[in-house]
């Protein structure tokens, strides 16, 4: 039995579900109108948050076209749910990478980062951050595209001219707003809302923006944020997710798979050097500097002696990531710069050399045979390992 509502069956013909996350299940479906196969995102406001996450998607997506950006085709509420439908893609990053056995061919990654930036570039350019970047929210569409999804964390950067609601001209599907009206009713009767992301109201006052820093997953955290901070670059953190991404695309494991955010704090420390005053001017003004002493890595504490911080966490990089190209780790130790405005933006990182150097980046049509083959091998082994475990059971 599903949980969908005879409106939503009514409208599309449900295939399987795609995936779970915080705030409910993705299921892939039919358009009965239109035959087009579609991704139902149904997201239970049983809590003001989960419709204020909701919301946020819907106007978040709404207000992108971008081809890295996965479609928002309809936005509708039923109740206290949200339905949002949007293009439906092969699969997300985190499933290819799982089923990537040998490496992620350097074509391939380049793509994808190149694919990521630019959808980032558009997010920053329309004023959102996404706060979320993370390989299981970044699809891949049938044609090998990457496409940037789940908004449920976006929200617009103070003072960016775009705005999470679109413009009054915006050609966003038309119920999206009558749904992200409802929902903003209900999420406002709600009493009982969690203090979770949606605790980051907007700014009461202009030019003195405070954010939530209890968002984007740990191990794609960027340090601000770990460090507690409410007044943060959005685009910066963003960035710094992208780096972890990346990592992750060259060395096909997390790059720091912290249990706590204190763990999380010493496994980068460990890679990439002690965080002080010196390799982070400003850090010791963040709310939770200072509360952990943290030991200074192994071979030195480059953050405070004579050493110099950088060439420190780009010798960390190299070690960790064997086989990475030299161009693509210079690129990676910029992205994942501590002092967030050491970072560059999407659109300047998309400018770096590692875009020109060769190989070039895999066509579209590479990149999907590529997850063709990869996801197929890796259903054929898992299947194997099932009957394996039938046998003996
Ligand atoms: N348009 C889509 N096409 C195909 N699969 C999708 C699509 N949207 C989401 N999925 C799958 O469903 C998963 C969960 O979706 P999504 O990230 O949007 O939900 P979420 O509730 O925010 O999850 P989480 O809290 O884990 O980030 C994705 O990681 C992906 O595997
Ligand atoms: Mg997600």
């Amino acid at each position: 039995m599903d949980d969908w509502t005879p409106e939503l069956h009514r409208r599309y013909h449900r295939l399987r579900v795609l995936g779970h996350g915080a705030f409910g299940e993705v299921v892939a479906a039919v358009d009965r109108a239109t035959g087009q196969r579609v991704a139902v995102k149904r997201v239970f406001s049983r809590a003001g948050t989960a419709a204020g996450a909701a919301l946020r998607e819907a106007r978040a997506l709404r207000a992108l076209r971008h081809p890295n950006v996965v479609a928002l085709l309809d936005a509708t509420a039923e109740g206290p749910c949200l339905h949002l439908v949007q293009e439906l893609c092969a699969t997300d990053l985190s499933r290819l990478l799982d089923a990537t056995y040998g490496q992620l061919p350097a074509p391939v990654a380049k793509a994808l980062m190149r694919q990521l930036l630019a959808a980032l570039a558009a997010c920053h350019g329309a004023g959102l951050m996404h706060r979320d970047v993370k390989p299981s929210n970044l699809l891949l569409g049938f044609d090998g595209c990457l496409k940037l999804g789940d908004f449920g964390l976006a929200r617009a950067v103070a003072g960016g001219e775009g705005s999470p609601g679109g413009s009054p001209e915006d050609s966003g599907p038309a119920e999206a707003a009558d749904a992200a009206a409802e929902a903003e009713a209900a999420a406002a009767a709600e009493p009982t809302a969690d203090a979770d992301a949606d605790a980051d109201s907007p700014p009461s006052a202009p030019g003195s923006p405070a954010y939530s820093p209890a968002v984007a997953t740990r191990w794609y955290r960027a340090p601000e944020l770990l460090f507690g901070a409410s007044k943060y670059d959005g685009a910066a953190v963003d960035v710094w997710g992208a780096g972890a991404v990346f990592a992750e695309m060259l060395g096909l494991c997390p790059l720091a798979p912290g249990a706590s955010d204190i763990g999380q704090l010493a496994l980068l420390q460990r890679l990439l050097g002690q965080i002080t005053p010196r390799s982070w001017p400003g850090v010791e003004k963040l709310p939770d500097w200072g509360k952990v002493r943290f030991d200074p890595p192994e071979g030195g504490d480059p953050g405070s002696g004579g050493a110099d911080p950088a060439e420190f966490a780009r010798a960390g990089l190299a070690g960790a990531l064997p086989d990475a190209g030299s161009d693509a780790l210079d690129l990676l130790a910029s992205l994942l710069s501590y002092l967030p405005a050491g970072r560059p933006s999407a659109a300047q990182a998309l400018a770096d050399p590692y875009f020109q150097n060769p190989p070039a980046p895999a066509e579209a049509s590479e990149v999907a045979a590529f997850a063709a083959a990869a996801l197929s091998t890796h259903a054929r082994a898992e299947r194997a390992l099932g009957a394996l475990a039938a046998l003996g059971g």
